[in-house]
């Protein structure tokens, strides 16, 4: 699939630089994830962080039909965009990021004016005091009374014998009397009603261990994975235990994420489970052994960029491409060549700021204009680079549809 040529004629149609989705490829993705899902009994609320292009939203809504039910955005501002456009399609809407200043409070309010069902995340005690503190307030100039939905956002990183921290740092709550302090502050609270808990085991969902980069570190990845996967499954079945004894009938227990879908599906103690990268499938998820294994995700986004000069008979400059992800430095971070196979980055001077230079066996066969493709490491964040995705199927270009950036949309 892909051939060059392919790609290559399909760029003609286009101005490049230009990033393209593969639609045959987006669907099956899709497809396979809400299969997955729907045999485990559970639904799928997709990270909208992970696409950022809201025809694309609507497209997987419409694939996975009634197996996806709500959205992970990732702030208060993109929900309240999003709940704008459709509220009917952007409703059940989890902030999945705490929010912490009075802009962001504000916009929360105005959500709650309009009628949208969407969930806050919280962590701590002070969360709870700062959401009823806001509303308080606004209850004495207004007759009406409200309350914030909230999320409790639990660490799973594993922590052998207190020693090690495997896993991200974000939520503080670890053990069962820390959740306790929360459920019970949310419950005293007249401002706050806990509707979820959130579980993301991101040192499984994020852990690749089967990268090509330090191939020495794989099975110490394995390792990790595997002995993490039983403190997950253990820390999510006691909260979820608590929650029983308390009676506490909450709408969602979420976790999981493309690099642990499979997982995160067969957890008994999970209502429903995230994943946003896996439609597009960039390229960092196909280091993960399991997919890479069953090959249930394919490719389906890609960018171009076009020589822009011939440096040498070894060389040619591709126009952009400084378009490394987030996470930590490394080089499973930079994107990766696709079509034409045989170039490579060159190691002094990685991808450009708005130039990239490859080298290739024989830079004679290309001219000017022609287009090289790259996948992303990551899927979402890099939108942020261009304004349209080209979406194409049977090598026809079928639509040309605005990313976040494209909509003048910034959002934190
Ligand atoms: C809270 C949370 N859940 C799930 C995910 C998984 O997203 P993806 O499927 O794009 O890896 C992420 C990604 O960082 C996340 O922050």
């Amino acid at each position: 699939m892909h051939s060059y040529n392919v790609l290559k004629r399909l760029a003609q149609n286009v101005a490049v630089p230009a990033m393209f989705v593969d639609l045959d490829v987006f669907d099956a993705n899709v497809h396979a994830l809400a299969k997955i899902c729907r045999d485990s009994g559970k639904t799928w609320r997709p990270a909208t962080k992970s696409l950022r292009v809201p025809a694309l939203f609507k497209r997987l809504q419409k694939i996975a039909g009634e197996t996806q039910k709500g959205w992970m955005c990732f702030s208060i501002f993109e929900a309240s965009y999003l709940h704008a456009q459709d509220p009917k399609i952007f409703n059940d809407l989890l902030i999945a990021y705490p929010i912490s200043t009075e802009p962001e409070y504000e916009e929360a309010f105005k959500l709650l004016e309009r009628g949208c069902n969407f969930h806050l995340m919280i962590d701590s005690p002070a969360h709870v005091n700062e959401l009823s503190a806001f509303l308080r307030k606004k209850s004495t100039n207004d007759k009406r009374s409200f309350h914030f939905q909230v999320c409790i956002d639990v660490d799973m990183s594993w922590r052998p014998l207190g020693l090690f921290h495997l896993g991200v740092y974000r939520s503080p709550v670890r053990t069962i009397a820390q959740f306790k302090e929360i459920f019970l502050e949310a419950q005293k609270s007249d401002f706050v009603l806990l509707t979820g808990v959130m579980g993301y085991e991101a040192q499984i969902a994020g852990l690749p261990d089967c990268n090509r980069f330090n191939r020495w570190q794989n099975p110490i990845k394995s390792l990790i994975r595997s002995f993490s996967k039983k403190h997950v499954l253990r820390w999510r079945a006691e909260i979820a235990r608590f929650l029983d004894t308390y009676k506490a009938r909450l709408r969602f227990f979420n976790g999981g994420g493309t690099g642990s879908f499979e997982f995160a599906a067969h957890d008994p103690s999970l209502s429903e489970i995230t994943a946003g990268s896996g439609p597009l499938q960039s390229q960092l998820f196909d280091y993960y052994c399991e997919n890479t294994a069953k090959k249930i995700l394919r490719p389906a986004l890609f960018f171009a960029l076009p020589v822009c000069r011939i440096p040498d008979h070894k060389r040619v400059t591709l126009k952009s491409g400084g378009f490394v992800a987030s996470g930590e430095v490394a080089p499973d971070r930079y994107p990766s060549l696709y079509r034409p196979e045989n170039g490579r980055i060159i190691g002094s001077e990685g991808v450009g700021e708005v130039q990239t230079p490859l080298c290739v066996p024989d830079s004679s066969i290309y001219k000017l204009g022609d287009p090289f493709f790259f996948r992303p490491a990551k899927a979402g964040e890099i939108a942020e680079h261009f304004n349209h995705y080209v979406l194409f199927r049977d090598q026809k270009v079928e639509e040309i549809v605005p990313t976040y950036r494209g909509l003048g949309l910034n959002f934190f």
